[in-house]
């Protein structure tokens, strides 16, 4: 029998066992996952040779650490169907929920799978042995992991091509410090979303409509080792977290990826309300979740109870909906909302901005262990 791809030890391996597995021509699927807006998980592509020249020397002794672990590989072969894994009803699932839970699928793949190809390339064009084997360890993790949401989606008839997407779909570039904060902060805030679904339903079981959930506590381990190797990179040249202007590209990158999770979520209602979770509720969790664990690097955090930021994340989300009733909609009178959608956007982004952070000091050492 070929390997499967939790146990496999390098991203390729996972790769070539997922397109080894029975074809799936799941065209529709693909496409979900290929559809480049501001609310789907892109993919990624940065100045590698830039990147390759960090010096890991001022974090040396917690990142040989880190590393090691890494190395020790925890998670091998647990991304992996067994006696944990109940029967899905799939036909038996609710035509609105299925929707919204599959779309939930394709996109987390896709946000996984485009943490691998960056981190695959990375370990492909460098010659840093400190930043290739880090890079190199870091993509075995997300393939298993895209390649165990493609395994649930399997069940339901439906799969990401994995090989096609790394071909067919558009890489957006970033300047490796934008990649530093990005990064950072999705492998945190993903940590956050895993371990509170995985919480909220170890109180709630009856709440567990589907068992990918079961996986969701080592798997966010991997995801907060992914975000502590960020934190380490963007200790090494101060420069990163302590200038005028790389201070204002942090709360940019914090506003951006924290409203687009909430956007994101409000539109999969049935999805939460499934779980048991408000997303109102659930993006404040993980954004307080966030934002504790990110003082370990960033000098600041946002401001999230103050008066306007959820009346004006209320108000993104409405400008969102008008833009896909617009699109939805077609011709002149589509365009129009959709333009009057995004500018309303617009402004809810730029009021976000104005919103005053609470400074924060940032630790001599950045590293932590899971505490949630
Ligand atoms: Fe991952
Ligand atoms: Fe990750």
């Amino acid at each position: 029998m070929n390997m499967h791809s939790s146990d496999a030890a390098t991203a390729e391996e996972a790769i070539a066992a997922q397109e080894a597995l029975p074809p799936l021509t799941n065209e529709e699927a693909t496409q979900v996952a290929m559809s480049n807006t501001l609310l789907t998980p892109r993919f990624y592509t940065t100045d590698f040779d830039e990147m390759d020249a960090i010096d890991v020397t001022p974090v040396r002794e917690e990142w040989d650490k880190l590393i090691a672990r890494m190395k020790s590989d925890p998670n091998k072969g647990h991304f992996k169907k067994n006696e944990d894994w109940d029967t899905v009803d799939w036909d038996g699932m609710e035509p609105k929920l299925k929707a919204e839970f599959i779309d939930f699928l394709i996109s987390s793949c896709t946000a996984e799978f485009s943490g691998c190809v960056l981190y695959k390339e990375m370990k492909r064009r460098g010659s840093n042995e400190d930043i290739t084997t880090l890079f190199q360890l870091m993509a075995r993790d997300e393939a298993r992991h895209a390649g165990f949401i493609n395994d649930a989606l399997r069940e339901a008839g439906i799969a990401v091509n994995l090989g096609f997407l790394t071909q067919a779909k558009k890489y957006t570039y970033f300047r490796p410090k934008f990649i530093y904060y990005a990064t950072y902060l999705s492998e945190k805030i993903g940590y956050a979303r895993y371990i509170t679904i995985y919480r909220h339903l170890e109180k709630h079981p009856e709440h567990r409509f589907h068992p990918i959930f079961k996986w969701f506590c080592e798997w966010c381990n991997d995801e907060f080792s992914h975000g502590e190797a960020f934190a380490l990179l963007l200790k090494t040249d101060p420069k990163l977290t302590e200038s005028w202007v790389n201070r204002m590209w942090i709360k940019f990158f914090l506003t951006a990826v924290f409203s687009t999770m909430w956007v994101r979520d409000h539109q999969r209602p049935e999805f939460h309300k499934a779980l048991g979770v408000d997303p109102e509720w659930y993006g404040q969790e993980v954004f307080r979740k966030t934002s504790e664990i990110s003082r370990q690097v960033f000098p600041m955090v946002l401001d999230i109870d103050h008066p306007r930021w959820k009346p004006t994340l209320r108000r993104m989300e409405a400008a969102n909906v008008q833009i896909a009733h617009g699109r939805k909609q077609g011709g002149l009178g589509g365009w129009l909302k959709r333009m009057a959608g995004s500018a309303k956007a617009g402004f809810a982004f730029v009021s976000l901005l104005t919103i005053p952070v609470e400074k924060s000091t940032v630790p001599a050492s950045p590293r932590m262990e899971p505490a949630y």
